[in-house]
């Protein structure tokens, strides 16, 4: 699974010429699943665009209530009227700028499990954890709080994203080794909460500085299930390389 996370990049008009471009070239691309997540003003062009194409498209947040006074907030009901399938919850920016908590992040996830929307619940380290040798107890409470509240049908419905915050938007990328490592701590974690098929089926996204040039290296790891991609996915023509990688 290939998917593009375009953060508050592109107008309507600019997301209509980037399908233009894009949809033709991953016309034949038949093993990858890709998604498209445009900022919400965008999804009507994008569902457009990538209808009759295997291109998903999703929100890149929810509010975990379906409707309300909440000035600004847009719900899962909302996106699924919308024509999308996917929504990213919990990304590092929305925890970093938003005050986005695991406790928001596991109410969000629910809400669009009930809307039959495919969650893609993003975990991660910041620098100063990986300095520290803090990786993996971050990836822990991270784990505790967003996501091992869901029951065994609830998390058989959601993707993980694994986003180093070090490596976003950075141009650093995690090696493929570390990617990895951290990956098979993801998996161990799943396997204690919700079982060993569990840990073998959910599906792990690596996300921070996916590029052309080093997709190929990161899908290598069997631990690796796909890659969220944020600048490298705004151009069609490198985010073409990247899911025909
Ligand atoms: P990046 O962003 O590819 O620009 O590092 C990834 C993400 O934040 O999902």
């Amino acid at each position: 699974m290939l998917a593009g996370n375009w953060k508050m990049y592109k107008n309507p008009a600019e997301t209509a010429a980037f399908f233009q471009a894009f949809a033709p070239v991953v016309a034949d691309q038949e093993q990858a699943q890709i998604v498209i997540c445009p900022p919400f003003v965008n999804i009507p062009e994008a569902v457009a665009a990538a209808k009759n194409t295997r291109i998903g498209i999703g929100g890149q947040d929810l509010f975990w209530l379906k409707e309300g006074a909440y000035t600004g907030e847009v719900s899962a009901p909302m996106l699924q009227a919308a024509g999308c399938q996917w929504v990213i919850v919990g990304h590092s920016e929305r925890r970093q700028y938003f005050a986005e908590t695991d406790e928001t992040v596991l109410k969000k996830t629910q809400a669009a499990l009930e809307s039959a929307l495919t969650p893609i619940v993003c975990v991660g380290e910041g620098l100063e954890d990986r300095e520290s040798g803090a990786t993996e107890n971050v990836l822990r409470a991270q784990f505790a709080g967003g996501i091992a509240g869901l029951s065994r049908e609830q998390f058989a419905r959601i993707t993980i994203a694994y986003e180093p915050i070090w490596a976003i938007g950075t141009g650093k990328t995690a090696t493929p080794a570390m990617a990895a490592a951290a990956h098979g701590f993801l998996r161990s974690l799943v396997g204690g909460q919700f079982g060993e098929a569990a840990a073998a089926d959910i599906r792990i996204l690596y996300g921070g500085s996916v590029k052309p040039d080093n997709i190929k290296g990161l899908m290598a790891q069997p631990d690796i299930d796909g890659a969220l991609v944020g600048g490298a996915s705004l151009d069609p023509a490198s985010f073409a390389a990247i899911v025909n990688y």
